[in-house]
């Protein structure tokens, strides 16, 4: 013991030790005075704060929320199946849909179209999952694919695997929605010059060609029926297409919550583009500062004449009905 107290580095050491314990000291009031207390929770940690909505948090919480989850969420980097599927309807706003939804930090989604329950399934789930995106264990992982929602052995195959999974259903009024449709068939080349929306749409003897796809497609009330039959209506939320272009921050609000993730799109990341007529996301620190979705999203539509238009309307009147009630909603077509 002598030694060591002779020694001639001892001061040096003793005063290293003074030091780390100075340190150490500060260190635990600067954590201590990390706890907060909101609505009467004393705040200590990610746990405490979930219950919480978190528009309610302070700038001081919300940072306290993002870095305990960041701690939580690092546990992890993989791929995941996804807790929540856009399952149509095509033509009705799903790729706006997905993007707006990507830009809330707390969501993960896949890019392209998997079509996994409807063209792959044969492939196993282990493919599937190699087409979700990186996420963290914190993070909902969603894809979108609109065929889903009319290919009849979809609704089965999700709940085999997932009974629980949130399901999504972007709507607009079908007949708009079948000239979209058309309007996209005739610009891939599938149909020549002289076709016309309503030489398919309409049969000689006037009635509605129901079998043509861009017109079933619109027959919500039998495609949901099927889904029904596997997953409750509380599993699937209703995004109302046109209100998507109209107030995307309202639709969104919805969708977050339907999605139980924190409302975290800023407001003034999305805008309306006036010369492109739709929405657009801002980008911050990118050049160009803006992004536009593809000409071929939002596009003007081919000729429909008057009465093929009324004929339509009238032919999705009673289906349109028997749709609101199914979902306890209604929409003004
Ligand atoms: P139109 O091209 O008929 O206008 P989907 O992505 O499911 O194929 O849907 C395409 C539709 O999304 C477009 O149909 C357009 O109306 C709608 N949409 C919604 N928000 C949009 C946006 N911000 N930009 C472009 N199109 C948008």
């Amino acid at each position: 013991m002598k030694i060591i107290f002779e020694h001639k580095a001892f001061p040096a050491f003793l005063l290293l030790c003074i030091c780390l314990v100075f340190l150490q000291t500060i260190y635990l009031n600067k954590t201590r005075d990390m706890d907060l207390i909101i609505h009467g929770v004393n705040v200590q940690s990610f746990h405490d704060v979930q219950n919480l909505k978190f528009q309610d948090l302070d700038q001081r919480a919300k940072r306290m929320l993002k870095e305990e989850r960041n701690i939580t969420f690092s546990k992890s980097l993989t791929r995941r199946l996804p807790n929540a599927i856009i399952i149509g309807v095509k033509k009705c706003g799903t790729r706006a849909l997905i993007e707006y939804l990507r830009l809330n930090p707390n969501i993960r989604a896949a890019g392209p179209e998997p079509h996994f329950f409807d063209r792959y399934y044969h492939l196993g789930l282990d493919w599937y999952r190699q087409k979700m995106p990186k996420s963290y264990g914190g993070h909902l992982t969603i894809e979108k694919t609109p065929r889903y929602f009319v290919t009849k052995e979809v609704p089965e195959r999700i709940y085999n695997m997932s009974k629980s999974i949130k399901l999504i259903l972007v709507v607009r009024n079908p007949v708009t929605r079948a000239i979209s449709d058309f309007t996209q068939a005739v610009s891939k080349g599938e149909y020549n010059s002289t076709v016309t929306f309503q030489s398919k749409a309409i049969r000689r003897n006037g009635t509605v060609n129901m079998k043509w796809p861009a017109v079933n497609i619109g027959l919500y009330v039998n495609h949901l029926k099927r889904w029904l039959e596997y997953f409750p209506m509380d599993n699937i939320h209703i995004v109302d297409g046109e209100k998507l272009i109209t107030n995307p921050v309202q639709e969104l609000n919805a969708v977050q919550d339907f999605l139980q993730v924190e409302r975290d799109i800023p407001e003034s990341s999305i805008y309306m583009n006036t010369s492109r007529g739709f929405p657009c996301i801002k980008k911050e620190n990118e050049t160009p500062g803006f992004r536009c979705f593809r000409n071929s999203k939002g596009r003007p539509h081919s000729y429909a004449d008057t009465k093929t238009l009324k004929i339509l309307h009238n032919f999705y009147k009673p289906y349109n009905i028997k749709f609101f009630k199914m979902i306890n909603k209604r929409f003004i077509w």
